[in-house]
């Protein structure tokens, strides 16, 4: 997960490649570092640890000069984060610089390899490892070009990788190569570039080529060459992306977090938009390459993802369920393939993840591919492996985000989920037209009432205020609003470092009853469904034990009013569509709570965006 950028081109690279790590820097950020050659074929390094602002300081001091070359940010898997660690390695030579984004798994035994060999090594990194094969690769390969020597070394790492690399005795090239992590090539004109990420290089270029794995690209001043692992040329023909630099940016915003958070509403009628008769309640799922035999053949549907996209699926199991009548598993991804599932034809596997890259959830993918034949993504981003390798997608279109904790990309999985329920149940015969309908009318409400809640968030800043000071908050939800719970606890743990633990609310005498005391703030969401005087009486029982109570319902209620604290009211929608309103609350709360306490709302300590580590 650490971010990846290279650049040919005219302009001035060191400019180029800072710029495109800021938008990179919610891969990672412990450490930062530049490679810029010149025209002398000098190599000139910066590295910093810290945030990519500590490496912008350590430039500013020693500026650097070149024609092009390559910068990383890193988030630590081998070794330490510091400078030493940060990106780029140097091999023994100093003439082959190396980033990477991934693991090595083999590198102790090829570091001690290359170590026989009279090689010493300065870092604790894998990646190290890298430059001094390619340097040995160089020096005994019959003569091979740095292109070639690189590609050489490819077979021999076991892991996964997105490398990029250049040598000083290969004036103006770039080369890169990808196993797992995503590698994505820009075309602009007479400049080319290669990244982790589309937003590193929308500021230059939007026309694309996603490289595939086991694929090399080199990249000279004539534009790219790419090639499979054998050295063959492959034509790979450029895809134009539709996202807008703009939308990339924080807009006017105090951070990415808080603009997401208010995208809800657009990127909930985008994810929408064109997939949804009104009129005939159809729902057209086309990239989901689901036949309607199929819907009706399986038997069983398993959900599975990390993290927020956790959280949705938890909540794709009520609305599949209910809407679908079919059993629905929903695993961690991190535990799916270990715990020996029944994978066959009849179980259609799902796995949601925002950026498509997450290694565990593709590990899982890969595993269910072994026994289902049809496989679904739901997914955020275009071209990301996740949508290359299911069989299906469902592109959710909350547009790039940027900030660590999930907010827009969480409330488009949930209306992705809530499309692919009701077409199952249309599909398997499960759900009255009428039902159908009213879903349907309910569901293409929701962003208008989005809007309507997030037009003022005073409320909630208030209650920020009152709470900040906490060190333990408890969640408590039922049913559907149950995994929201849930979210609701991991977005204030993941962003202000708030120790907090969501929990059904019928649980709560199971346990987490013994910590509440006048100490204790506890979030119970109480819309007015069917369990809403189970959840009164959960409210009841913290306040006789002097817990605090913020309620988050949907409609006045006195009996509310009464015994909480504090009572946040929301728009009233289906009980089934109610986390999509009911996160909103909670998504703010958490922010301003980080806000208040000084945290680092968009890169909090620890985390990363996608994690492409198992
Ligand atoms: C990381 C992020 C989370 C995210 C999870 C899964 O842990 O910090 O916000 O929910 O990965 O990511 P995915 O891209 O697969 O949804």
């Amino acid at each position: 997960m650490c971010g990846i950028v290279g650049y040919i081109g005219p302009k001035d690279p060191v400019e180029v490649l800072v710029e495109g790590l800021r938008r990179l820097e919610y891969r990672g950020y412990d450490s930062a570092g530049v490679a810029v050659v010149d025209d002398e074929g000098a190599i000139a390094i910066r590295r910093a640890p810290g945030k990519l602002a500590d490496l912008e300081k350590v430039i500013r001091a020693q500026p650097l000069e070149g024609r092009y070359g390559l910068g990383h940010t890193r988030w630590a898997t081998h070794g330490r984060p510091s400078e030493e660690n940060a990106h780029p390695h140097v091999d023994g030579s100093g003439r082959v610089v190396v980033i990477h984004n991934g693991i090595i798994e083999n590198y102790l035994e090829l570091k001690r390899a290359l170590e026989k060999k009279g090689h010493r090594f300065v870092t604790q990194t894998d990646t190290e490892i890298v430059a001094h094969l390619i340097e040995e690769q160089l020096k005994n390969g019959s003569g091979d070009d740095f292109p070639t020597a690189f590609r050489k070394v490819l077979p021999q790492l076991r892991g996964i990788y997105a490398l990029v690399a250049l040598s000083a005795d290969a004036p103006e090239t770039l080369v890169a190569a990808r196993l797992g992590p995503p590698l994505v090539v820009g075309i602009g004109e007479d400049e080319y570039f290669v990244a982790s990420d589309i937003p590193a290089i929308l500021n230059h270029t939007k026309d694309v080529v996603f490289m595939e794995d086991n694929e090399i690209v080199v990249l000279r001043p004539d534009g790219p060459t790419f090639m499979d692992a054998d050295g063959n040329v492959v034509v790979r023909e450029p895809q134009r992306v539709p996202w807008d630099p703009i939308t990339a940016e924080k807009g006017g915003y105090k951070h990415f977090m808080l603009k997401e958070i208010h995208e809800q509403p657009r990127a909930v009628r985008d994810t929408l938009i064109g997939r949804v008769s009104l009129e005939s309640s159809e729902i057209l799922l086309d990239e989901a390459n689901l036949t309607d035999e199929h819907l009706k053949a399986v038997e069983r549907v398993c959900i599975v993802a990390c993290g927020t996209s956790w959280h949705a699926a938890l909540v794709g199991k009520f609305m599949l369920e209910r809407l679908a009548r079919i059993p629905v598993e929903v695993d961690y991804a991190s535990e799916f393939r270990y715990r020996d599932p029944l994978i066959d034809e009849k179980l259609l596997p799902v796995f949601i993840s925002q950026s498509g890259e997450t290694a565990d959830t593709l590990a899982a993918l890969r595993y269910a591919k072994t026994g289902c034949p049809v496989t679904l993504g739901i997914c955020n981003v275009q071209g990301s492996m996740l949508t290359r390798e299911a069989t299906g997608t469902i592109y959710t279109h909350a547009g790039p985000e940027i900030g660590v904790a999930s907010t827009k990309a969480f409330t488009s999985q949930l209306t992705a989920l809530a499309l692919l329920a009701l077409k199952m149940g249309q599909a398997r015969g499960t759900l009255p037209e009428e039902e159908s309908r009213e879903m349907i009318r309910a569901l293409y409400h929701i962003p208008a009432q989005m809007e309507q809640y997030l037009d003022d968030d005073s409320e909630i800043q208030a209650l920020a205020k009152v709470h900040q000071q906490y060190t333990d908050f408890l969640y408590l939800g039922r049913g559907v609003n149950y995994p929201i719970a849930l979210e609701g606890a991991l977005k204030l743990k993941e962003i202000s470092y708030i120790h907090a633990e969501g929990y059904p609310a019928g649980e709560m005498k199971h346990g987490p009853i013994a910590l509440i005391d006048e100490e204790l703030p506890v979030v119970a969401l109480a819309p007015r469904d069917r369990v809403f005087e189970k959840m009164l009486a959960n409210i009841e029982e913290v306040k006789a034990r002097s817990g605090i109570v913020i309620a988050v319902t949907d409609a006045e209620s006195e009996d509310l009013t009464e015994k909480a604290d504090a009572v946040v009211i929301i728009p009233r929608t289906l009980d089934l569509l109610a986390p999509l309103l009911l996160a909103l609350p909670l998504q703010l709360l958490a922010y301003y709570i980080a806000l208040l306490r000084g945290c680092d709302v968009d890169q909090p300590r620890n985390l990363a965006k996608s994690v492409t580590v198992e």
